[in-house]
């Protein structure tokens, strides 16, 4: 059975891609030092798969730890979560966003090269386009960055390219994930957010739970159908399924790969309250106010490079998302 390791995989993508890969045959090997996480997902994980995995807790840059892990663990590949991910913070706090994202990378990919493992699967986000010029987005449109978080990932984007073309051993694919929400169909496993929320979703449910009074809606005036912000939402078992096979189609890939990660579709922020109202059923409160610095009006993929060639495709549409989201947030109104 082929052994996967997933770095970041007590986190909210890693833990639901965890189920994915449980539940495909792979076994799987998690490290986290769970700065953003708790260790009752990998329970969670568990309990819904009824499989096992095999967790170090630790920080990838810890290179000893690495190197334990694959002498220990016959790594057939990784899927790389690891990282810090919040926009605001990464203004604030740039070098820790620099030294873990990029340092922590580059300490893993190291490792891996001495032992002889290439094939990885990166986590990039749709950050990378900045402020598209056009919608949907295709994989090969302009990149720009706006702030240490995103510069972070572009990074990594470039030092795996370099990487690749000095030695076309490597197996490497990054994806980039457009809004990742909802949650485990179970309701056992969802995201966790430390503090208050900086993303749409998770603030609405806290709203719609009574925990914060009502949502900000960052802006009114954007060029969009309503006026505010349009997103494409992706549901996170979709995701975990995207990564799913983007590990099978890495075997035969024959150069780095690029997929956007989406669902092609975009929703505003007053269209996913309404649903979400629908779902919790009753108003949820809201208060129109000024736009968030560094927003941009419409960001939504082409997801049709990822159809033809990985065959994936998301198959839980908006409503999904908000039942399961919500689901999660009434079995867990503090998270984990
Ligand atoms: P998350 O914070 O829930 O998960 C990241 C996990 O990595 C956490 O469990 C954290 O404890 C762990 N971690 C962080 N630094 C580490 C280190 N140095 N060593 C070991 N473990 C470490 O975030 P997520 O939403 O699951 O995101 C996963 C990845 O996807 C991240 O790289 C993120 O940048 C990227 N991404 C996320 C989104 C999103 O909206 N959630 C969008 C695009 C891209
Ligand atoms: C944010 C990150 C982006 C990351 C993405 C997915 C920023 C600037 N960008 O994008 O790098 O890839 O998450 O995790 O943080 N909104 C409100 N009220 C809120 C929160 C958000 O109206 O309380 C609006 C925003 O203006 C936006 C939409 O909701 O139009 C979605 O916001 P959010 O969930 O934060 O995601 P993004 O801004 O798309």
């Amino acid at each position: 059975m082929k052994k996967i390791l997933i770095t970041g995989g007590c986190g909210y993508i890693g833990s639901h891609t965890c189920i994915a890969l449980l539940e495909a045959g792979y076994d799987v090997v998690v490290i986290d030092n769970l700065i953003n996480s708790r260790k009752k997902s990998l329970e969670a994980i568990e309990t819904v798969t009824g499989k096992s995995l095999t967790f170090y807790q630790g920080d990838i840059r810890d290179k000893e730890l690495l190197e334990n892990i694959f002498k220990q663990e016959q790594i057939e590949a990784v899927i790389h979560f690891a990282g810090l991910k919040a926009v605001g913070e990464s203004v604030e706090i740039p070098l820790e966003y620099y030294q873990n994202n990029v340092a922590g990378t580059l300490t893993l990919l190291e490792v891996m090269r001495q032992y002889n493992c290439k094939k990885i699967i990166f986590s990039s986000s749709a950050t990378v386009y900045g402020d598209p010029e056009i919608n949907p987005i295709p994989e090969d449109a302009k990149l720009s960055v706006t702030n240490p978080y995103g510069r972070t990932k572009l990074m990594l984007e470039n030092i795996l390219r370099d990487l690749y073309h000095s030695d076309q051993t490597w197996k490497i694919t990054l994806l980039r994930y457009f809004n990742p929400i909802g949650a485990h169909q179970s309701g056992l496993l969802g995201e966790s957010p430390q503090d208050i929320p900086n993303n749409l979703l998770p603030y609405i449910t806290q709203v719609a739970i009574g925990q914060l009074p009502y949502i900000r809606v960052f802006g009114q005036d954007y060029p969009t159908k309503d006026g505010t912000g349009v997103r494409d939402y992706i549901h996170v078992m979709d995701l975990a399924t995207g990564h799913l096979a983007a590990l099978e189609h890495l075997e035969n890939q024959q150069s780095l790969e690029v997929y956007n990660l989406g669902t092609g579709q975009g929703y505003s922020v007053l269209e996913l309250i309404q649903m979400m109202s629908e779902v919790v059923g009753h108003p949820i409160p809201y208060k129109v106010l000024e736009r968030r610095p560094g927003d941009i009006a419409t960001c939504f993929a082409n997801a049709t490079k990822a159809e033809q060639e990985l065959g994936w495709k998301a198959q839980f549409d908006i409503k999904d998302m908000c039942r399961d989201s919500w689901r999660w947030q009434q079995n867990y109104p503090k998270g984990f």
